[in-house]
């Protein structure tokens, strides 16, 4: 009988780099078939010449329309899609006096909507074949504030709150769906809010390094293969009864 993630399909946003491309040689490792979007053309090809998926779509997700073309295409193209990972996600930063709506509905357009989005286009096929595994790549920033990030907190939080309701309502299908919450991670999102602090601070790069790194008890970043790994578990067969759950990769500051 086949266990894990062994033939299942699993399609990954923001596969290209960072956590996504971790998570997707991850599921590849465990026998996943796996499917990667994302919009640099260039590291998603990266990612499959190096064996770590099988195929890319380049896809905004932000844009609705197109997302759900793309993800109908890969439907037909590629098979039906048992394990949806939403990774894909921005962080912008600033001082909340400094925001506008408009950044607000930006950090929601790509933290939050997308996933939605995704859902929405690969649930019916899930509920079809009475097995789907969503897992959405929230933050530590889903479950608690941080200064200066006011709409990435919110719109993880919002995707907290998308996480536990369709969690309820799919149940009974078959279907988990459930949120990792890393702490800050050793990826180019990390190398940039570190160029930010020290533009900003006039500190230097390992004194910045250290400001993110204070908050995790581990007094470390944490590595996108540790995400990864915690993103095989809730995507295995196995963890069938794990649903609506939050799971921090975090070194213990949740
Ligand atoms: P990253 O910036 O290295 O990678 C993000 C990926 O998402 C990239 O492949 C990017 O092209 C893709 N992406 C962004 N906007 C997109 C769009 N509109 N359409 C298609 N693809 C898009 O970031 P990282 O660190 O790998 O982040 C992955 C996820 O993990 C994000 O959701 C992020 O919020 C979350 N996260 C990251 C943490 C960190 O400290 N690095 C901590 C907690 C959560």
């Amino acid at each position: 009988m086949l266990a894990g993630v062994a033939d299942l399909h699993a399609v990954v946003t923001g596969g290209g780099r960072g956590i996504g491309a971790a998570i997707a040689a991850t599921l590849k490792k465990h026998d996943a078939r796996v499917t990667i979007l994302g919009r640099d053309i260039t590291a998603l090809s990266a990612v499959v010449a190096a064996g770590a998926a099988d195929a890319y779509f380049a896809v905004d997700i932000t844009d609705e329309a197109v997302l759900q073309g793309c993800l109908a295409k890969v439907m037909v193209d590629i098979g039906p899609v048992d394990i949806l990972v939403n990774n894909a996600g921005a962080a912008a930063t600033s001082p909340f006096l400094k925001s506008s709506n408009a950044d607000f509905r930006a950090m929601l357009e790509v933290n939050l909507l997308g996933a939605v989005t995704a859902s929405r286009a690969l649930l019916p096929g899930m509920i079809a074949r009475k097995f789907g595994r969503i897992i959405n790549i929230a933050s530590t920033a889903g479950l608690k504030g941080y200064p200066y990030v006011s709409a990435y907190v919110t719109a993880k939080h919002a995707l907290m709150g998308f996480t536990r309701a369709l969690a309820s309502e799919t149940a009974q299908k078959g279907i988990t769906v459930n949120a990792v919450c890393p702490g800050f991670t050793d990826t180019d999102m990390v190398a940039r809010s570190i160029d930010t602090i020290v533009q900003k601070t006039g500190r230097t790069p390992e004194a910045a390094r250290a400001e993110l790194t204070r908050g995790n008890p581990q007094g470390r970043l944490v590595t996108p293969s540790e995400v990864a790994e915690t993103v095989y578990f809730l995507a295995r067969r196995e963890s069938a009864a794990v649903t609506g759950a939050a799971l921090p990769v975090a070194g213990g500051e949740i």
